[in-house]
């Protein structure tokens, strides 16, 4: 069973996403577990404000640090260890940010491999940098771009790790010859009718080596029409 808390300042955009199609199943059968956290209820101040302007100047809000620190001793179990904070053990915390390293395959595999993955999201001009200094133990990027928040780059991470815990999605297996340490193998697929016409004398047809009902000649023409996406 892998865990992953989201914290962000819109739970109800995660909560959503965890109650449909594989993942709510992957929760049912008790392989995953997708909690969304609230910033604000972890906010002392009587509105329950989260963000302030910018020391320095400059447009839009940042989020503060200690409501965040408050939410990571609870859902990471960070507690002070030589001088620093760590959380418990198998617990990773992930700050979501588009100057953070590249999300990729391989490090979805590595991730996969965690008790509990814990997702900071940003919102308007960022998070103060004492979390990304002093509280994540890693920065990722989904890419190069800006988004509103954080909370679909976490959700981008938690499916492609998700896909990658045994049972699921399809049968114990299913992935073992599609994923290598380099990443995961992917090729074009089709499937019924054979011939597809979308209008008079034009005729889509699916590759006569995937009708063949051969292995061997199916594995060669996926070897040769396919990717392994993540390798280095
Ligand atoms: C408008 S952005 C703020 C950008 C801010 N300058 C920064 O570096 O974090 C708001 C939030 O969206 C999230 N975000 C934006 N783009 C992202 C990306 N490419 N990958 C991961 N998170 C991203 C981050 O959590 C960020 O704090």
């Amino acid at each position: 069973m892998i865990t992953f808390e989201v914290i962000t300042i819109f739970p109800e955009l995660v909560e959503k996403f965890a109650t449909e199609s594989l993942l709510k199943r992957a929760v049912d059968k008790k392989l995953l577990k997708i909690t969304a956290r609230n910033l604000r209820d972890f906010s002392l101040e009587k509105h329950k404000n989260v963000d302030d302007s910018p020391y320095g100047g400059g447009y839009g809000m940042v989020l503060k640090p200690d409501a965040v620190f408050r939410a990571l001793k609870k859902v990471a179990g960070l507690k002070p260890a030589n001088k620093k904070f760590l959380p418990s053990r198998g617990t990773k915390i992930i700050l979501l940010t588009p100057r953070g390293k590249r999300f990729d395959q391989k490090m979805a595999a590595k991730l996969s491999q965690e008790k509990k993955l814990v997702f900071i999201c940003g919102r308007y001009e960022g998070i103060d940098e004492r979390v990304a200094k002093h509280m994540a133990n890693v920065e990722l990027s989904i890419g190069d771009y800006d988004l509103m928040g954080g909370e679909i780059a976490a959700m981008v991470i938690i499916e492609t790790v998700s896909r990658l815990i045994p049972g699921v999605i399809g049968k114990p297996g299913f992935l073992d010859d599609r994923c290598t340490k380099d990443g995961f193998f992917e090729s074009a697929q089709y499937t019924r009718p054979a011939v597809f016409s979308p209008q008079k004398a034009i005729n889509w047809k699916v590759p006569r080596e995937l009708l063949s009902g051969d292995p061997k000649v199916v594995k060669a023409w996926r070897q040769k029409h396919g990717k392994t996406v993540g390798k280095p």
